[in-house]
Protein backbone atom coordinates (compact mmCIF):
# COMPACT_ATOMS: atom_id res chain seq x y z
CA UNK A 1 0.00 0.00 0.00
CA UNK A 2 1.20 3.34 -0.83
CA UNK A 3 3.51 4.38 2.51
CA UNK A 4 1.20 8.05 2.46
CA UNK A 5 -2.53 6.18 2.51
CA UNK A 6 -0.98 4.29 5.44
CA UNK A 7 0.04 7.16 7.46
CA UNK A 8 -3.63 8.84 7.34
CA UNK A 9 -5.16 5.66 8.18
CA UNK A 10 -2.54 5.95 11.18
CA UNK A 11 -3.40 9.49 11.78
CA UNK A 12 -7.08 8.59 11.30
CA UNK A 13 -7.66 5.72 13.46
CA UNK A 14 -5.43 7.70 16.49
CA UNK A 15 -7.32 10.77 15.82
CA UNK A 16 -10.46 8.49 16.65
CA UNK A 17 -8.60 6.40 19.59
CA UNK A 18 -7.86 10.02 20.79
CA UNK A 19 -11.50 11.35 20.38
CA UNK A 20 -13.07 7.86 21.83
CA UNK A 21 -10.99 8.01 24.46
CA UNK A 22 -11.75 11.21 25.80
CA UNK A 23 -15.36 11.34 25.05
CA UNK A 24 -15.80 7.52 26.74
CA UNK A 25 -14.41 9.40 30.43
CA UNK A 26 -16.52 12.86 30.74
CA UNK A 27 -18.66 13.15 33.30
CA UNK A 28 -16.81 10.95 35.62
CA UNK A 29 -12.89 12.04 35.80
CA UNK A 30 -13.27 15.90 36.79
CA UNK A 31 -13.32 18.86 34.68
CA UNK A 32 -10.71 20.26 32.73
CA UNK A 33 -10.17 22.08 29.87
CA UNK A 34 -11.34 20.88 26.28
CA UNK A 35 -8.20 18.37 25.03
CA UNK A 36 -7.00 18.76 21.21
CA UNK A 37 -7.29 15.48 19.54
CA UNK A 38 -3.79 13.32 20.16
CA UNK A 39 -1.95 16.13 22.01
CA UNK A 40 -4.16 17.15 24.84
CA UNK A 41 -4.00 19.54 26.88
CA UNK A 42 -0.15 19.40 26.70
CA UNK A 43 0.20 23.05 25.24
CA UNK A 44 -1.49 24.59 28.04
CA UNK A 45 1.87 23.73 30.44
CA UNK A 46 4.59 25.83 30.40
CA UNK A 47 7.43 23.39 30.86
CA UNK A 48 9.43 26.19 32.53
CA UNK A 49 7.20 26.49 35.30
CA UNK A 50 4.11 24.07 35.47
CA UNK A 51 3.67 25.10 38.81
CA UNK A 52 2.66 28.44 37.47
CA UNK A 53 0.76 26.52 34.62
CA UNK A 54 -1.42 24.69 37.25
CA UNK A 55 -1.97 27.37 39.13
CA UNK A 56 -3.48 29.23 36.35
CA UNK A 57 -5.62 26.46 35.45
CA UNK A 58 -7.07 26.19 39.22
CA UNK A 59 -7.65 29.25 39.21
CA UNK A 60 -10.54 28.30 36.58
CA UNK A 61 -11.45 24.81 37.33
CA UNK A 62 -10.91 24.43 40.70
CA UNK A 63 -8.59 22.37 43.20
CA UNK A 64 -9.25 18.94 41.38
CA UNK A 65 -8.91 18.70 37.64
CA UNK A 66 -8.01 16.82 34.96
CA UNK A 67 -5.34 17.41 31.99
CA UNK A 68 -4.50 15.17 29.03
CA UNK A 69 -1.09 14.95 28.50
CA UNK A 70 -0.98 13.19 25.19
CA UNK A 71 -4.03 10.49 25.13
CA UNK A 72 -4.44 9.92 29.31
CA UNK A 73 -5.99 11.84 31.60
CA UNK A 74 -4.30 12.67 34.10
CA UNK A 75 -5.99 14.03 37.69
CA UNK A 76 -4.29 17.11 39.18
CA UNK A 77 -4.50 18.70 43.02
CA UNK A 78 -4.12 21.73 43.89
CA UNK A 79 -3.71 23.09 47.18
CA UNK A 80 -3.67 21.39 50.97
CA UNK A 81 -7.21 20.60 51.10
CA UNK A 82 -6.94 18.41 47.71
CA UNK A 83 -3.21 16.64 48.30
CA UNK A 84 -3.62 15.80 51.71
CA UNK A 85 -7.58 14.27 51.53
CA UNK A 86 -5.81 12.01 48.69
CA UNK A 87 -2.12 11.47 49.89
CA UNK A 88 -3.38 11.00 53.26
CA UNK A 89 -6.77 10.55 53.90
CA UNK A 90 -7.05 8.10 51.07
CA UNK A 91 -3.52 7.49 51.78
CA UNK A 92 -4.03 3.51 50.55
CA UNK A 93 -5.93 4.12 47.12
CA UNK A 94 -3.61 6.90 46.39
CA UNK A 95 -0.43 5.10 46.63
CA UNK A 96 -0.02 3.83 43.06
CA UNK A 97 3.39 4.90 40.99
CA UNK A 98 1.80 6.44 38.09
CA UNK A 99 3.22 6.38 34.68
CA UNK A 100 6.79 7.35 34.18
CA UNK A 101 7.89 6.50 30.78
CA UNK A 102 11.30 8.52 30.62
CA UNK A 103 12.26 6.07 33.51
CA UNK A 104 10.14 2.64 32.63
CA UNK A 105 12.68 2.21 29.35
CA UNK A 106 15.16 1.78 31.82
CA UNK A 107 13.12 -0.52 33.97
CA UNK A 108 9.83 -1.77 32.35
CA UNK A 109 8.79 -4.37 34.61
CA UNK A 110 8.53 -1.48 37.36
CA UNK A 111 11.30 -3.51 39.81
CA UNK A 112 12.78 -2.00 42.97
CA UNK A 113 10.95 0.64 45.23
CA UNK A 114 10.70 3.94 43.05
CA UNK A 115 8.04 2.21 40.12
CA UNK A 116 6.91 -0.77 41.61
CA UNK A 117 3.15 -1.06 43.00
CA UNK A 118 1.18 -3.73 45.20
CA UNK A 119 2.97 -6.07 46.91
CA UNK A 120 6.63 -5.83 45.39
CA UNK A 121 6.45 -2.00 46.23
CA UNK A 122 5.34 -3.15 49.89
CA UNK A 123 7.94 -5.57 50.24
CA UNK A 124 10.65 -3.81 49.02
CA UNK A 125 9.83 -0.30 50.79
CA UNK A 126 9.13 -1.92 53.78
CA UNK A 127 12.58 -4.01 53.46
CA UNK A 128 14.65 -0.58 52.66
CA UNK A 129 13.07 1.39 54.91
CA UNK A 130 13.85 -1.35 57.62
CA UNK A 131 16.87 -1.44 56.58
CA UNK A 132 18.28 2.04 56.47
CA UNK A 133 16.88 2.45 60.28
CA UNK A 134 18.32 -0.71 62.05
CA UNK A 135 21.90 -0.13 59.53
CA UNK A 136 24.92 0.38 62.27
CA UNK A 137 23.70 -3.24 63.33
CA UNK A 138 25.74 -2.74 66.58
CA UNK A 139 28.66 -1.11 64.28
CA UNK A 140 28.13 2.10 63.42
CA UNK A 141 25.00 4.13 63.34
CA UNK A 142 23.57 6.24 60.04
CA UNK A 143 24.47 8.63 62.18
CA UNK A 144 28.43 8.25 62.81
CA UNK A 145 28.55 7.89 58.68
CA UNK A 146 27.23 11.39 58.13
CA UNK A 147 29.37 12.57 61.01
CA UNK A 148 32.24 11.47 59.33
CA UNK A 149 31.08 12.13 55.88
CA UNK A 150 30.85 16.12 57.42
CA UNK A 151 34.41 15.73 58.42
CA UNK A 152 35.90 14.94 55.20
CA UNK A 153 33.54 17.68 53.26
CA UNK A 154 35.21 19.70 55.82
CA UNK A 155 38.72 18.82 54.87
CA UNK A 156 37.93 19.29 51.19
CA UNK A 157 36.41 22.52 51.65
CA UNK A 158 39.56 23.82 53.51
CA UNK A 159 41.50 22.57 50.26
CA UNK A 160 39.61 25.47 47.97
CA UNK A 161 42.20 28.11 50.27
CA UNK A 162 39.15 30.36 50.79
CA UNK A 163 39.21 30.62 47.00
CA UNK A 164 35.83 31.04 45.01
CA UNK A 165 34.86 27.83 43.69
CA UNK A 166 31.73 26.42 42.18
CA UNK A 167 30.21 23.84 45.11
CA UNK A 168 28.48 21.73 42.67
CA UNK A 169 30.48 18.54 42.61
CA UNK A 170 31.77 18.83 46.65
CA UNK A 171 28.40 19.17 47.69
CA UNK A 172 27.18 16.55 45.83
CA UNK A 173 30.04 14.09 47.11
CA UNK A 174 28.99 14.32 50.58
CA UNK A 175 25.55 12.86 50.68
CA UNK A 176 26.89 10.34 47.63
CA UNK A 177 28.93 8.78 49.45
CA UNK A 178 26.61 8.69 52.86
CA UNK A 179 24.81 6.59 50.34
CA UNK A 180 27.69 4.64 49.22
CA UNK A 181 28.80 3.68 52.38
CA UNK A 182 25.18 2.53 53.21
CA UNK A 183 24.56 0.54 50.26
CA UNK A 184 28.09 -1.01 49.65
CA UNK A 185 30.19 0.11 52.67
CA UNK A 186 32.95 2.40 50.38
CA UNK A 187 33.12 5.69 50.79
CA UNK A 188 35.31 7.62 47.74
CA UNK A 189 37.67 10.07 47.79
CA UNK A 190 36.35 13.31 46.34
CA UNK A 191 39.35 13.39 43.38
CA UNK A 192 38.29 9.87 42.41
CA UNK A 193 37.39 10.28 38.98
CA UNK A 194 35.09 6.98 38.83
CA UNK A 195 32.96 8.67 41.34
CA UNK A 196 32.88 11.99 40.05
CA UNK A 197 32.03 10.38 36.79
CA UNK A 198 28.99 8.77 38.44
CA UNK A 199 27.99 12.11 40.38
CA UNK A 200 28.10 14.02 36.98
CA UNK A 201 25.80 11.56 35.14
CA UNK A 202 23.16 11.86 38.20
CA UNK A 203 24.00 15.54 37.92
CA UNK A 204 22.70 15.39 34.51
CA UNK A 205 20.28 13.26 34.71
CA UNK A 206 18.12 15.83 36.55
CA UNK A 207 18.60 18.93 34.16
CA UNK A 208 17.42 16.22 31.35
CA UNK A 209 14.20 15.09 33.12
CA UNK A 210 12.86 18.54 33.38
CA UNK A 211 13.39 19.27 30.10
CA UNK A 212 10.31 20.27 27.51
CA UNK A 213 11.66 17.14 24.99
CA UNK A 214 11.67 14.77 28.20
CA UNK A 215 8.00 15.95 29.30
CA UNK A 216 7.06 15.43 25.60
CA UNK A 217 8.44 12.09 25.85
CA UNK A 218 6.31 11.27 28.65
CA UNK A 219 2.93 12.78 27.17
CA UNK A 220 3.80 10.24 23.92
CA UNK A 221 6.38 7.49 24.89
CA UNK A 222 6.26 5.76 21.33
CA UNK A 223 7.79 8.96 20.06
CA UNK A 224 11.13 7.75 22.07
CA UNK A 225 11.57 5.09 19.78
CA UNK A 226 11.58 6.42 16.55
CA UNK A 227 12.98 9.94 17.49
CA UNK A 228 16.74 10.95 18.53
CA UNK A 229 17.34 13.21 21.81
CA UNK A 230 18.58 13.46 25.00
CA UNK A 231 15.79 10.92 26.29
CA UNK A 232 18.55 8.37 24.88
CA UNK A 233 21.35 10.31 26.92
CA UNK A 234 19.57 9.69 30.02
CA UNK A 235 18.64 5.73 29.03
CA UNK A 236 22.75 5.80 28.78
CA UNK A 237 23.48 7.74 32.10
CA UNK A 238 20.85 5.00 34.22
CA UNK A 239 22.19 2.31 32.15
CA UNK A 240 25.68 2.86 33.38
CA UNK A 241 24.96 3.98 36.34
CA UNK A 242 22.71 0.21 37.00
CA UNK A 243 25.95 -1.88 35.98
CA UNK A 244 28.26 -0.06 37.88
CA UNK A 245 25.90 -0.79 40.86
CA UNK A 246 25.67 -4.48 39.27
CA UNK A 247 29.50 -5.12 39.13
CA UNK A 248 29.47 -4.25 43.23
CA UNK A 249 26.22 -6.79 43.97
CA UNK A 250 28.64 -9.54 42.39
CA UNK A 251 31.38 -8.26 44.54
CA UNK A 252 29.15 -8.78 47.37
CA UNK A 253 27.73 -12.20 46.20
CA UNK A 254 31.25 -13.42 46.31
CA UNK A 255 32.38 -12.42 49.40
CA UNK A 256 28.88 -12.46 51.50
CA UNK A 257 28.80 -13.49 55.16
CA UNK A 258 25.68 -14.43 55.78
CA UNK A 259 26.83 -14.21 59.64
CA UNK A 260 27.94 -10.64 58.77
CA UNK A 261 26.24 -8.54 57.21
CA UNK A 262 27.90 -5.75 56.29
CA UNK A 263 25.42 -3.25 54.26
CA UNK A 264 22.50 -2.58 52.54
CA UNK A 265 23.33 -4.84 49.70
CA UNK A 266 24.77 -7.97 51.83
CA UNK A 267 20.98 -7.69 53.99
CA UNK A 268 19.25 -7.86 50.19
CA UNK A 269 21.35 -10.92 49.41
CA UNK A 270 20.74 -12.64 52.72
CA UNK A 271 16.90 -11.83 52.17
CA UNK A 272 17.62 -13.78 48.95
CA UNK A 273 19.27 -16.93 49.94
CA UNK A 274 16.50 -17.10 52.81
CA UNK A 275 13.69 -16.98 50.23
CA UNK A 276 15.56 -19.18 47.63
CA UNK A 277 12.74 -21.72 47.61
CA UNK A 278 9.73 -19.61 47.28
CA UNK A 279 9.29 -18.78 43.37
CA UNK A 280 7.13 -15.57 44.60
CA UNK A 281 9.55 -13.94 46.94
CA UNK A 282 10.35 -10.19 45.66
CA UNK A 283 13.80 -11.21 46.77
CA UNK A 284 15.06 -11.35 43.11
CA UNK A 285 18.18 -9.60 41.51
CA UNK A 286 16.36 -7.36 39.65
CA UNK A 287 14.39 -6.08 42.72
CA UNK A 288 17.85 -5.81 44.38
CA UNK A 289 19.91 -3.79 41.36
CA UNK A 290 16.84 -1.39 40.87
CA UNK A 291 16.33 -1.08 44.58
CA UNK A 292 20.19 0.12 44.87
CA UNK A 293 19.98 2.16 42.19
CA UNK A 294 16.67 4.45 43.58
CA UNK A 295 18.28 5.01 46.77
CA UNK A 296 21.76 6.31 45.10
CA UNK A 297 19.63 8.13 42.61
CA UNK A 298 17.22 9.68 44.67
CA UNK A 299 19.84 9.99 47.72
CA UNK A 300 22.41 11.61 46.19
CA UNK A 301 21.04 14.35 43.69
CA UNK A 302 18.00 15.56 46.06
CA UNK A 303 20.01 16.05 49.31
CA UNK A 304 22.82 17.68 46.90
CA UNK A 305 21.16 20.09 45.33
CA UNK A 306 19.22 21.15 48.46
CA UNK A 307 22.76 21.40 50.02
CA UNK A 308 23.83 24.08 47.01
CA UNK A 309 20.90 25.76 46.71
CA UNK A 310 20.72 26.59 51.09
CA UNK A 311 24.02 28.34 50.45
CA UNK A 312 23.17 30.23 47.46
CA UNK A 313 20.31 31.36 49.89
CA UNK A 314 22.77 31.65 53.10
CA UNK A 315 24.97 34.16 51.34
CA UNK A 316 22.16 36.08 49.51
CA UNK A 317 21.18 36.89 53.25
CA UNK A 318 23.74 36.90 55.22
CA UNK A 319 22.15 38.21 58.44
CA UNK A 320 20.62 34.83 58.69
CA UNK A 321 23.80 32.85 58.29
CA UNK A 322 25.03 35.39 61.23
CA UNK A 323 22.27 34.37 63.52
CA UNK A 324 22.91 30.83 62.92
CA UNK A 325 26.87 31.37 63.74
CA UNK A 326 25.17 33.12 66.73
CA UNK A 327 23.49 29.72 67.57
CA UNK A 328 26.06 27.18 66.82
CA UNK A 329 28.52 29.23 69.31
CA UNK A 330 26.18 29.41 72.01
CA UNK A 331 24.50 25.45 71.45
CA UNK A 332 28.01 23.64 70.37
CA UNK A 333 30.95 25.53 70.75
CA UNK A 334 33.49 25.89 67.94
CA UNK A 335 35.45 22.24 68.14
CA UNK A 336 33.04 19.61 69.12
CA UNK A 337 31.31 18.35 66.17
CA UNK A 338 27.68 18.53 65.83
CA UNK A 339 25.39 15.70 66.18
CA UNK A 340 21.59 15.49 66.17
CA UNK A 341 20.66 16.04 70.00
CA UNK A 342 21.99 19.58 69.32
CA UNK A 343 18.75 19.52 66.56
CA UNK A 344 16.38 20.45 69.78
CA UNK A 345 18.36 23.21 70.97
CA UNK A 346 18.89 25.00 67.81
CA UNK A 347 15.18 25.93 66.96
CA UNK A 348 16.91 28.74 64.11
CA UNK A 349 18.59 26.50 62.42
CA UNK A 350 15.86 24.14 62.32
CA UNK A 351 13.66 26.43 60.97
CA UNK A 352 16.49 27.59 58.47
CA UNK A 353 16.81 24.11 57.21
CA UNK A 354 13.25 24.02 56.71
CA UNK A 355 12.85 27.59 55.33
CA UNK A 356 15.51 26.45 52.62
CA UNK A 357 13.64 23.69 51.21
CA UNK A 358 10.03 25.45 51.97
CA UNK A 359 11.45 27.84 49.55
CA UNK A 360 13.26 26.02 46.82
CA UNK A 361 10.44 23.78 46.49
CA UNK A 362 12.66 20.60 44.76
CA UNK A 363 10.09 18.57 43.55
CA UNK A 364 7.09 20.95 42.65
CA UNK A 365 4.91 18.44 40.70
CA UNK A 366 6.05 15.52 42.96
CA UNK A 367 6.52 12.02 41.56
CA UNK A 368 3.26 10.97 39.58
CA UNK A 369 0.72 8.94 41.84
CA UNK A 370 -1.72 6.77 40.44
CA UNK A 371 -5.18 5.15 42.28
CA UNK A 372 -5.13 1.50 42.91
CA UNK A 373 -8.82 0.76 42.16
CA UNK A 374 -11.60 2.55 40.76
CA UNK A 375 -12.24 5.28 43.79
CA UNK A 376 -15.10 8.06 44.68
CA UNK A 377 -13.23 11.42 44.99
CA UNK A 378 -15.14 14.31 45.85
CA UNK A 379 -18.07 13.39 44.24
CA UNK A 380 -15.87 12.19 40.86
CA UNK A 381 -15.04 8.41 39.96
CA UNK A 382 -11.92 8.35 39.37
CA UNK A 383 -10.85 4.79 37.81
CA UNK A 384 -7.63 2.32 38.98
CA UNK A 385 -4.63 3.25 37.04
CA UNK A 386 -5.55 6.96 36.49
CA UNK A 387 -2.11 9.31 36.90
CA UNK A 388 -2.48 11.33 39.76
CA UNK A 389 -0.59 14.87 39.54
CA UNK A 390 0.36 16.56 43.16
CA UNK A 391 1.68 20.10 42.96
CA UNK A 392 3.55 20.01 46.12
CA UNK A 393 4.32 23.94 45.21
CA UNK A 394 0.81 24.85 45.89
CA UNK A 395 1.50 23.56 49.62
CA UNK A 396 4.76 24.63 50.06
CA UNK A 397 3.68 28.43 48.76
CA UNK A 398 0.08 28.26 50.08
CA UNK A 399 -0.23 32.04 51.08
CA UNK A 400 -2.17 31.34 53.69
CA UNK A 401 0.09 29.10 55.88
CA UNK A 402 3.36 31.18 54.79
CA UNK A 403 2.76 34.49 54.21
CA UNK A 404 5.16 36.63 51.31
CA UNK A 405 5.91 32.55 50.22
CA UNK A 406 8.24 34.00 47.73
CA UNK A 407 10.39 36.01 50.85
CA UNK A 408 13.38 33.62 52.41
CA UNK A 409 12.03 34.12 56.17
CA UNK A 410 12.69 31.72 58.49
CA UNK A 411 10.22 33.10 61.09
CA UNK A 412 7.62 30.69 59.17
CA UNK A 413 8.91 27.77 61.39
CA UNK A 414 9.77 30.00 64.34
CA UNK A 415 6.97 30.95 67.02
CA UNK A 416 6.82 34.08 69.38
CA UNK A 417 9.22 32.63 71.79
CA UNK A 418 11.86 31.50 69.01
CA UNK A 419 11.07 28.25 69.79
CA UNK A 420 10.80 25.80 66.00
CA UNK A 421 6.83 25.55 64.91
CA UNK A 422 6.27 22.66 62.74
CA UNK A 423 3.74 23.16 59.67
CA UNK A 424 1.52 20.58 58.72
CA UNK A 425 2.07 22.36 55.07
CA UNK A 426 6.13 21.14 54.72
CA UNK A 427 5.31 18.31 52.07
CA UNK A 428 9.06 19.04 50.82
CA UNK A 429 8.89 15.00 51.14
CA UNK A 430 5.67 14.49 50.04
CA UNK A 431 3.18 13.12 52.59
CA UNK A 432 0.85 9.67 52.93
CA UNK A 433 2.23 6.08 52.22
CA UNK A 434 4.84 7.15 49.59
CA UNK A 435 6.27 9.79 51.00
CA UNK A 436 10.18 9.84 50.87
CA UNK A 437 11.99 7.10 52.04
CA UNK A 438 14.98 8.41 53.08
CA UNK A 439 13.32 11.68 54.66
CA UNK A 440 14.97 10.94 57.67
CA UNK A 441 18.36 10.89 56.68
CA UNK A 442 18.06 13.57 54.52
CA UNK A 443 17.16 15.16 57.36
CA UNK A 444 19.75 14.56 59.32
CA UNK A 445 22.20 15.03 56.32
CA UNK A 446 20.96 18.55 55.46
CA UNK A 447 21.30 19.68 59.28
CA UNK A 448 24.87 18.02 60.03
CA UNK A 449 26.21 19.05 56.95
CA UNK A 450 25.14 22.59 56.65
CA UNK A 451 25.83 22.90 60.67
CA UNK A 452 29.67 21.61 60.35
CA UNK A 453 30.09 23.92 57.32
CA UNK A 454 28.97 26.87 59.13
CA UNK A 455 30.63 26.34 62.40
CA UNK A 456 33.74 25.88 60.55
CA UNK A 457 33.64 28.31 57.71
CA UNK A 458 32.59 32.00 56.72
CA UNK A 459 30.48 32.07 53.37
CA UNK A 460 31.85 35.23 51.20
CA UNK A 461 29.78 35.77 47.87
CA UNK A 462 31.98 36.63 45.15
CA UNK A 463 29.32 39.23 44.45
CA UNK A 464 26.84 41.97 46.41
CA UNK A 465 24.57 39.54 47.68
CA UNK A 466 21.68 41.83 46.37
CA UNK A 467 22.40 41.32 43.35
CA UNK A 468 22.49 37.63 43.64
CA UNK A 469 19.35 35.89 42.15
CA UNK A 470 17.93 33.01 43.31
CA UNK A 471 15.26 32.22 40.67
CA UNK A 472 15.70 28.80 39.59
CA UNK A 473 17.30 27.87 36.02
CA UNK A 474 15.56 25.08 35.65
CA UNK A 475 11.74 24.53 37.19
CA UNK A 476 10.25 21.03 35.24
CA UNK A 477 10.74 17.98 37.22
CA UNK A 478 12.92 19.48 39.69
CA UNK A 479 13.89 22.93 40.64
CA UNK A 480 17.77 23.71 40.08
CA UNK A 481 19.44 26.63 41.53
CA UNK A 482 21.72 29.03 39.08
CA UNK A 483 25.46 28.20 39.28
CA UNK A 484 27.21 30.49 41.10
CA UNK A 485 30.59 30.33 43.13
CA UNK A 486 31.74 31.36 46.74
CA UNK A 487 34.37 31.18 49.00
CA UNK A 488 34.70 29.37 52.67
CA UNK A 489 36.67 31.32 54.97
CA UNK A 490 38.05 28.98 57.57
CA UNK A 491 36.78 30.34 61.19
C1 LIG B 1 16.33 16.77 50.37
C2 LIG B 1 16.31 15.51 50.01
C3 LIG B 1 15.12 14.77 49.46
C4 LIG B 1 13.91 15.23 48.99
C5 LIG B 1 13.42 16.67 48.92
C6 LIG B 1 13.16 14.07 48.57
C7 LIG B 1 11.87 14.13 48.06
C8 LIG B 1 11.17 13.02 47.63
C9 LIG B 1 9.85 13.08 47.05
C10 LIG B 1 9.02 14.34 46.84
C11 LIG B 1 9.49 11.80 46.74
C12 LIG B 1 8.19 11.35 46.06
C13 LIG B 1 7.20 10.88 47.08
C14 LIG B 1 5.87 10.50 46.48
O1 LIG B 1 5.84 9.76 45.49
O2 LIG B 1 4.84 10.94 47.00
C15 LIG B 1 10.57 10.94 47.12
C16 LIG B 1 10.56 9.56 46.97
C17 LIG B 1 11.63 8.75 47.28
N1 LIG B 1 12.82 9.13 47.87
FE1 LIG B 1 13.33 11.02 48.39
N2 LIG B 1 13.92 12.95 48.76
C18 LIG B 1 15.11 13.32 49.32
C19 LIG B 1 16.14 12.49 49.72
C20 LIG B 1 16.15 11.13 49.61
C21 LIG B 1 17.20 10.25 50.09
C22 LIG B 1 18.44 10.69 50.86
C23 LIG B 1 16.84 8.97 49.72
C24 LIG B 1 17.58 7.68 49.95
C25 LIG B 1 17.96 7.21 51.07
C26 LIG B 1 15.57 9.05 49.04
C27 LIG B 1 14.89 7.96 48.54
C28 LIG B 1 13.61 8.02 47.99
C29 LIG B 1 12.92 6.86 47.47
C30 LIG B 1 13.45 5.43 47.41
C31 LIG B 1 11.66 7.31 47.03
C32 LIG B 1 10.53 6.49 46.42
C33 LIG B 1 9.53 6.12 47.51
C34 LIG B 1 8.38 5.24 47.01
O3 LIG B 1 8.10 5.24 45.82
O4 LIG B 1 7.76 4.56 47.86
N3 LIG B 1 15.18 10.37 48.99
N4 LIG B 1 11.59 11.70 47.67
Amino acid sequence: MDPVVVLGLCLSCLLFLSLWKQSSRKGKLPPGPTPLPIIGNILRLDVKDISKSLLNLSKVYGPVFTLYLGLEPTVVLHGYEAVKEALIDQGEEFSGRGSFPIIERTNNKRHGIVLSNGKRWKEMRRFSLMTLRNFGMGKRSIEDHVQQEASCLVEELRKTGASPCNPTFILGCAPCNVICSIIFQNRFDYTDQNFLNLLKLLNEAVSIMSSLWVQICNAFPALMEYFPGSHNKLSKNFTYTKSYLSEKIKEHQESLDINNPRDFIDCFLIKMEQDKHNLQSEFTTENLINAVFDLFSAGTETTSTTLRYGLLLLIKHPEVTAKIQEEIDRVIGRHRSPCMQDRSHMPYMDAVVHKIQRYIDLIPTNLPHAVTHDIKFRNYLIPKGTTILTSLTSVLHDEKEFPNPKVFDPGHFLDESGNFKKSDYFMAFSAGKRICVGESLARMELFLFLTTILQKFTLKSVVDPKDIDTTPVVNGFASVPPSYQLCFVPV
